[in-house]
């Protein structure tokens, strides 16, 4: 019990009905449409592999894709502090949506909290 990780406590079909109600919000959420595909289908299944491996499942997303360099992929879209509050507000609603026992809950939004202030890249009046 103790040593389970984040993802074999969520488990895989949870963590992509996530991934599915966080990306629902993104496409219709007015800071967040401007910078992301209008067609979100790869943008979702680059995500799950990669959550898959954050919460400390099989790393699926370096397999296929190499070391993450998160905040280098990122550098393309200028990520202010609005978008991260808006990023961060859609994934709070995802998961509270699909209810996730604590203290997972709490864990999840805590990582996911330091590492979108992480990808912030552009002051609030650059955008
Ligand atoms: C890709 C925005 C935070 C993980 C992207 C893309 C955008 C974006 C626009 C490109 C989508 C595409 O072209 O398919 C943002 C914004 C954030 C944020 C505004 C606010 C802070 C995060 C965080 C994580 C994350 C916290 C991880 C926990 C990813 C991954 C990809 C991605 C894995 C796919 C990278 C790839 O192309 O392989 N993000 N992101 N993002 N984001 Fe974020």
């Amino acid at each position: 019990q103790e040593h389970r990780s984040i993802y074999e406590a969520i488990g895989d079909e949870k963590l992509q009905i996530l991934v599915d109600a966080f990306y629902k919000r993104v496409a219709s959420h007015p800071e967040l449409t401007p910078i992301f595909p209008a067609d979100l289908t790869e943008t979702k299944r680059k995500q799950k592999q990669f959550l898959t491996q954050f919460f400390g499942g099989p790393p699926l997303y370096i397999q296929e894709h190499g070391h993450p360099m998160l905040r280098a992929r990122h550098m393309p879209f200028p990520i202010t502090p609005t978008r991260r509050d808006a990023w961060l507000s859609c994934m709070r609603e995802a998961v509270f949506e699909v209810g996730i026992e604590q203290p997972y809950e709490r864990i999840i939004l805590e990582r996911l909290t330091m590492t979108a202030n992480n990808m912030m890249n552009t002051p609030e009046d650059e955008k």
